[in-house]
């Protein structure tokens, strides 16, 4: 019998798992590289004026790994008393090491997410971001994300409904 055919993306892919961050990741997720071009998307200003009111304990993060190598980190935020509705329950950042992009990591984190605010009862997840080349919103729309509305300072919500 000839041996089964395993497609090359789901071979690469077999050893991914989410943790959560530790001393032994914490080095490797703030090394995470960007390829050029990906800086200026990183973290739109919403995040970042938000982030000064946000309350630690709503806080999800996880770190991706391949095997034993970190190969991503993905947040979120899960408040239903967050003062903005689009902060209620949102991907607050993910992000995919440079050499890693391409191969379902970062569809891998977002499902990780996703599954993480049902369980939380959230009956759908946000995303913010900034439109433009080499930014994310190819992967958001990718992954499921609909774009319904904007921020002040410009950035693209979109949604997932759950
Ligand atoms: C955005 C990011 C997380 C995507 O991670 P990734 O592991 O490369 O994405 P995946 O391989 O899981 O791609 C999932 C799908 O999106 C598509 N996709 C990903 N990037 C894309 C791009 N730039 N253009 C078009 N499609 C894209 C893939 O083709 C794939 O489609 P498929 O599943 O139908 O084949 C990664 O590029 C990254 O870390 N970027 C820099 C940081 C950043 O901008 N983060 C977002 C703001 S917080």
């Amino acid at each position: 019998m000839p041996d089964a055919v395993i497609p090359a993306s789901l071979g690469r892919m077999a050893d991914l798992r989410l943790v959560e961050l530790s001393a032994a990741t914490i080095v490797a997720v703030n090394n995470l590289s960007l390829k050029p071009g990906q800086e200026e998307y990183l973290s739109p200003v919403s995040y970042g004026i938000a982030a000064t009111v946000v309350n630690p304990q709503t806080t999800w993060q996880r770190v991706v790994l391949d095997g034993d190598e970190v190969v991503g980190f993905v947040s979120g935020n899960f408040d239903p008393d967050a003062p903005q509705e689009h902060f209620r329950s949102v991907l607050w950042r993910i992000n995919v090491d440079a050499d890693d992009q391409g191969r379902g990591i970062g569809r891998f984190a977002v499902t990780g997410l996703l599954e993480e605010a049902r369980n939380r009862g959230m009956d759908h997840v946000n995303v913010l971001y900034e439109a433009g080349e080499g930014g994310p919103q190819a992967f958001f729309e990718r992954v499921g994300f609909t774009p319904v509305g904007e921020t002040e300072y410009g950035e693209v919500i979109a949604e997932i409904r759950l």
